[in-house]
């Protein structure tokens, strides 16, 4: 991929360019946590998106998606949001310079080896990957922390979607072999090493897209908004639902109207279950782990109702398998992957079972992408 995106671009502009990586990521747990100042864990994955990138010499910017074979010029210093891919890279240039820098006009290529809407977030590839390379080019001095806020502000101002900072801070931040349990609130961070030994990780992507997903994605934000306001009322101390506990909430249900209820519980369970999962990692126990994930599917599906029947198909099927230890729907929702978690000499086995079951249920074949934790953006020049 590194060749194929640096000979584009020579082909194109007739320069050599630096070349960057920016990887999609997993989460294990943690899932729509992070925008409510709670707990994840993910990693950075090996698939991700390359970047070829060098200054332009006109007083124009050429951008050239290679998955798309689209090519878009535009004056960065005169930025429109337009459509598709183009708003992430529009949205990092207009963030980057928010913040004061000032950049010159660019030529750019990029394209992936990971699936796009499967909930890999291929998006904050994209603008890490981006911000990463400009920052490189225009030697901006930019911190990985102040990277990570633009990446995230581009997909909040120009994409308009409300996301957290999970998906950007591990696609920066990511190391090998290990996932990163995060903090939310004030983005303290460890290296917990996943030491799978005979597991696996495995991904199922069930087609189906997650794109329509932005706009249920910001109404589940603004529910647990609600939540908290209402519960600031009854208790002083509360600023996010990372601040209250099952107790509190349980004490207040008749302030709540009870769809707002559901999203706070399953808010409130989704961070304690951070706490278990990371307790059962520690101690090598993978079928504790996996009940969690189990777990966690099942409130995912009844409580922050964020799944579907695709992937409710896939995370019960999985789980009933006897070398599955869990399987849960992963990343945003409506759509993408299920995660699971197995024994690794099965891994076959799996494979041939879930592709069949699902085929036969509703005729599409699903795609098993085998990943590791792995480096954050890099440097590939
Ligand atoms: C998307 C968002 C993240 C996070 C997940 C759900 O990937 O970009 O910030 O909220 O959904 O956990």
């Amino acid at each position: 991929m590194i060749e194929v995106v640096s000979n584009k671009f020579i082909e194109l502009f007739k320069q050599k360019p630096l070349v960057f990586k920016a990887p999609g990521r997993i989460n294990l747990i943690g899932e729509h946590t992070d925008y409510n100042l709670g707990f994840v864990m993910p990693a950075a994955i090996n698939q991700g998106i390359y970047f070829a990138i060098e200054k332009s010499n006109n007083d124009f910017s050429t951008f050239h998606s290679l998955d798309l074979n689209e090519t878009l010029t535009c004056d960065i210093q005169q930025l429109n949001a337009g459509k598709g891919w183009y708003n992430y890279l529009a949205g990092v240039i207009g963030e980057i310079q928010k913040v004061g820098k000032i950049i010159g006009q660019l030529n750019l290529v990029f394209g992936g080896d990971m699936p796009i809407g499967a909930g890999l977030s291929s998006s904050a590839a994209l603008e890490c990957g981006f911000t990463f390379a400009i920052n490189q080019l225009f030697d901006l001095k930019l911190d990985k922390i102040e990277m990570i806020r633009i990446s995230q502000m581009a997909e909040h101002n120009f994409v308009g979607v409300k996301c957290g900072i999970m998906d950007q801070f591990a696609s920066m931040m990511g190391i090998e072999d290990h996932v990163i349990r995060l903090d939310c609130e004030d983005l303290s961070y460890d290296y917990f090493p996943l030491n799978l030994a005979d597991a696996a990780l495995l991904l199922c992507d069930s087609k189906v897209n997650h794109n329509l997903a932005s706009s249920e994605y910001n109404v589940r934000r603004s529910q647990c908004e609600t939540g908290v306001q209402k519960l600031n009322e009854k208790f002083d101390e509360v600023k996010s639902l990372r601040d209250v506990s099952i107790d509190q909430l349980e004490n207040s249900k008749e302030l709540l109207e009870p769809i707002i209820y559901k999203r706070c519980k399953y808010i409130i369970e989704e961070n304690l279950r951070v706490k278990e999962f990371a307790e059962a990692l520690h101690l090598n126990d993978l079928s504790k782990a996996g009940d969690i994930l189990n777990t966690a599917q099942i409130a995912m599906r009844d409580e922050y109702e964020i799944t579907c029947p695709e992937i409710d198909f896939l995370a019960k099927e999985a789980s009933g398998m006897s070398f599955v230890f869990g399987a849960r729907m992963m990343g945003g929702g409506f759509g993408g992957c299920t995660l699971n978690l197995l024994k690794k000499n099965e891994v076959a086995q799996f494979e041939e079972q879930i592709t069949s079951a699902y085929e036969k249920e509703f005729s599409i074949s699903p795609e098993i992408i085998e990943v590791h934790p792995s480096t954050g953006v890099q440097d590939l020049s």
